[in-house]
Parts: C-alpha cells; sequence; structure tokens
C-alpha cells in the first residue's frame, strides 16, 4: 500500500495521506514526552507495542458497537484509519486518583473514586492542555451540545469496556484519556473514536502489586518504561510476532512490510 505525504507530526505520531482521501496512515513513532514535552527520550519499540495495543482495543470497542476511526493495522509501526476532523478537547476518564488530579487538589494517588470522573482539557500544545468546563467548550464552539453529550456517554461505555477487559489480566484501569473525531458517513456527520488506547495514554497498574504498568514509569523516571508496555501487551496476548525479536529487527520488518 502506498502512504501519501506527511499530513501532521505530533509527540507520539505522525499522520501521512492514505490511499484514497477518506483515510490516513497513523505512524507510532518511538518517542516519549511528558510535561508538554519538557521531558523527552526514545523508548525503542514503544511505537510498535503500542500499534498493536492499540489495534487490539480498537477491534475490540468496534466489536461492541463503538465507532472507532479504526480500519486496520498495515504493519509495525502503522495503521489506516479514517480521516476524521478532531475535536479539540481531550476528554479524561479517571476511576482512581492519580496524576494531576492528585496534584491539583492534593488528594492521595490510589483513592478510589465514588464514581467515574470525566474532566475535559483543550487541545493546545501552547497553553498545555488546559482543563476546561463543559461551559468553556460550548461559549467558544469547541463541540456542540449534541457531540458533548454522545463523547460524554461513549467515554462511559469504553470506560465500562476497558475496567473489565484490563480486571480479566489482572489490571487496574486507574484513568485514561480519549479523543473524538468528526466525519462524514452515509451524508451524516458522526463522531468516532479517534488516537489511541495504548499505555501512553492510560494509566494501568498491576492488581495485586499495584506495580505501575504505564508511561508514568517515564513521568517519574522509574526505568523499565518498555517492559511495562510489554507486559500490558503480553497479558492481552498482542505482539505475537515481537516475542523474541529486537526493537531493531521489529523496525527492520516494518520498513519491509511499507515496500
Ligand atoms: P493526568 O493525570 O496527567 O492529567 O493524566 C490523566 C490521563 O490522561 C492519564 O491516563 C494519562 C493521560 N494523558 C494523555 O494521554 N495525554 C496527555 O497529554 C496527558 C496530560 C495525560
Amino acid at each position: 500500500m502506498k502512504k501519501g505525504s506527511k499530513i501532521y507530526e505530533g509527540k507520539a505520531k505522525i499522520l501521512f495521506e492514505g490511499p484514497d482521501p477518506d483515510t490516513l496512515v497513523q505512524h507510532f513513532k518511538d518517542d516519549a514526552t511528558a510535561f508538554n514535552a519538557e521531558m523527552r527520550d526514545v523508548i525503542e519499540g514503544k511505537g510498535v507495542i503500542n500499534n498493536y495495543i492499540s489495534e487490539h482495543i480498537m477491534l475490540r470497542l468496534n466489536e461492541i458497537g463503538i465507532p472507532t476511526h479504526f480500519i486496520k493495522r498495515l504493519n509495525m509501526r502503522e495503521q489506516l484509519v479514517k480521516r476524521v476532523d478532531i475535536v479539540p478537547i481531550e476528554v479524561v476518564v479517571r476511576n482512581v486518583v492519580a496524576g494531576t488530579l492528585s496534584k491539583r487538589l492534593g488528594i492521595a494517588e490510589g483513592t478510589v473514586l465514588p464514581h467515574p470522573l470525566i474532566e475535559f482539557y483543550y487541545k493546545s500544545d501552547a497553553l498545555g492542555d488546559p482543563l476546561v468546563t463543559e461551559d468553556h467548550i460550548m461559549v467558544f464552539g469547541w463541540a456542540i451540545p449534541e457531540e458533548l453529550d454522545e463523547m460524554v456517554s461513549l467515554s462511559m461505555r469504553i470506560n465500562d469496556f476497558l475496567l473489565g477487559l484490563f480486571y480479566g489480566i489482572g489490571l487496574r484501569l486507574i484513568d485514561f484519556k480519549l479523543e473524538f473525531g468528526r466525519l462524514i458517513e452515509d451524508d451524516m456527520l458522526r463522531l468516532v473514536l479517534a488516537d489511541e488506547i495504548s499505555p501512553d495514554t492510560c494509566r494501568l497498574w498491576d492488581m495485586n502489586t499495584n506495580e505501575k504498568l504505564d508511561k508514568d514509569r517515564f513521568r517519574l523516571k522509574m526505568g523499565g518504561v518498555k517492559e511495562g508496555y510489554q507486559e500490558v501487551a503480553r497479558r492481552l496476548g498482542v505482539l505475537p510476532r515481537m516475542q523474541g525479536k529486537t526493537a531493531e529487527r521489529a523496525a527492520e520488518e516494518s520498513a519491509e512490510e511499507k515496500e
């Protein structure tokens, strides 16, 4: 499959034109950033692992009727996705207090919330993705009320599903971030889940030990970042072809598959 020119490069992914105007190729990089790119590094093989984990989750979500941008995985680092117009809001769903919620309100990390908490952040690197309210979203027209309702209801369904999915493999889903996009299908404007779901965008703790197996290992300079992501992939039963393979070999194969 021929991919077209680069249309956008973010901190962890690159988007290329797809084989037709309605599609894009989403390429997962090994770059890791935190705190609005104040901290950066390269975690060899991270992009490959996230590509497989996100594919697995998007497929399962499609199966239960959650519309997503995902079409298919193309190779070790890339997937074919529907071209969408991204809603400039990050939806964060929290089941347990951690991260910025813990810092902002001084509540101990690990405190279990009585029900899931939904937060909205305005997508702006220049402003460091500030926390905003539903009213900000309305007043500034970042989404219309129907879209906001749909984003909340999809986010809650996704949370219920992912809680169970991860519970089944001994992981606690602490929180996660979602992005949605608009597309036109059958002359209708629809909202679909976009971006990725991976240990870059979720907090996942081992059920028995509370060991962190997500990007907090990078943010908190704990080491073993790749090993944490690999453990999540292993428990999900993905990455069969990666086992025992070096990241370099995986990258070579990715390049070969692209040709
Ligand atoms: P936070 O506690 O740092 O606000 O993060 C909440 C969740 O959102 C956590 O699972 C990590 C995820 N997240 C992203 O995916 N991208 C981001 O830029 C940030 C800040 C958080």
